[in-house]
């Protein structure tokens, strides 16, 4: 350590993205990524139309040496220039997890390094101060493959969540009307680009929960309807289509706009001094323009300061669990090398799970 300055490896093996990456944490809080190295498995996968769990373990143990090999090199360090070691220690997948930690464990091991299991969610959830400086507590949206919650960033490890999904996670349903559609994994880039010629208010799909009082959500019964009105259309034209996904969409970005309507009455009555509330989203579906549109109006309304850190970052990647891991050593939080993985863990240990949010095996 340089006068509080901090080196972090970060490993991420959770899902279908093998990373590596070097982050530097300042005296002052403010973070650098120095390297950062992803590698997609989604060619891997793409014929199963979903991540195959063995297939994603075995490409994490073939490809994760190299890439911490690059990672460092890049950042031009050592092992023994670093300050700590951080891996995701769940949850996810537990073959991939279980290959990224132990690396992480051989590693600390071998250089007396300080090893920092990270949950990928607080990877995440802490992202955006690794851009800026962004003051706790905030508003945290993500929208992922395997999660949608609402949680209210209290500090490092402190979360309270507020909502989550009932039963599949926005990203999964996204991928799931693709399928329906015949139009290829991941689904939610493909579904956005065709709505873009579509006619949203062809197909009146339901709004799920929307009005009730909580900030949960619900994706299935909007599938099942999408999957009705397409058994009904029977051969599709482009332009249905089209129709089908901005109809979706649009029932999609109605419900979020409403559930984060909710999120922030709640946000305002657990803290009600605090003025401008930053709102991070993060997750793969924070990349959908129709989305954002809506937060941009929802922050406009709510006085929220919106943040969408860019794509490599909301999406899967080492950084996020390298700076995760930098903020809980800068707090003394560094791990025992006996830390198990995870394929279940709550950011918030205080709620009761909910059936189908962060399924066993889904992506984080
Ligand atoms: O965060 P992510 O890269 O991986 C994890 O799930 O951790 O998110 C992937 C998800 C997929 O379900 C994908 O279909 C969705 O994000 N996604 C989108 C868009 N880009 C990615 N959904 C809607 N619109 C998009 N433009
Ligand atoms: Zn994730």
């Amino acid at each position: 350590m340089d006068q509080g300055r901090t080196h972090i490896l970060g490993i991420e093996t959770s899902c279908d993205e093998t990373a590596a990456a070097v982050i530097r944490r300042n005296a002052d809080g403010s973070g650098e990524i120095v390297s950062n190295i992803v590698l997609s498995q989604l060619k891997d996968h793409a014929p199963y139309g979903g991540v195959v769990p063995e297939i994603a373990a075995r490409a994490h143990v073939s490809h994760l040496d190299g890439l911490i090999a690059q990672a460092m090199k890049e950042a031009g360090l050592g092992f023994e220039d670093l300050d700590g070691v951080a891996a995701t220690a769940g949850p996810g997948l537990l073959g991939g997890v279980i290959v990224g930690l132990t690396m992480a464990k051989g590693i600390a091991l071998a250089h007396g390094t300080p090893l920092l299991a990270v949950n990928h969610l607080e990877g995440h959830a802490l992202t955006a101060r690794l851009l800026r400086t962004v003051e706790f507590p905030y508003l945290l949206l993500l929208i992922s493959g395997g999660h949608t919650q609402f949680q209210i960033v209290a500090g490092v490890g402190r979360y309270h969540r507020l909502g989550t999904t009932i039963d599949d996670a926005l990203g999964e349903a996204f991928d799931k009307v693709a399928k329906l559609l015949g139009l290829g994994y991941p689904g939610g880039p493909q579904v956005e680009a065709r709505a873009r010629g579509g006619n949203p208010q062809r197909f009146d799909f339901p709004r799920p929960l929307k009005g009730r009082k909580d900030c949960n959500f619900s994706f299935s019964g909007l599938k099942t309807a999408v999957r009705e009105v397409v058994n009904d259309l029977g051969t599709l034209s482009d332009q249905d289509v089209a129709d089908v996904c901005a109809s979706f969409e649009a029932a999609v970005a109605e419900t979020m706009a409403d559930r984060l309507k909710m999120a922030v009455t709640l946000f305002r009555e657990a803290h009600p001094r605090v003025e401008s509330p930053a709102l991070i989203v993060a997750g793969g579906v924070a990349a959908n323009a129709r989305l954002k549109a809506v937060f941009e109006t929802a922050a406009a309304q709510h006085r929220l300061n919106l943040i969408v850190p860019p794509a490599r970052l909301c999406t899967d990647n080492a950084a996020m669990i390298a700076w995760a891991g930098a903020e809980r050593l800068a707090l003394g939080l560094a791990d025992d090398l006996g830390v198990a993985a995870r394929a279940r863990w709550p950011l918030d240990q205080t709620q009761a799970p909910i059936y189908g949010s962060g399924k066993l095996g889904a992506k984080a």
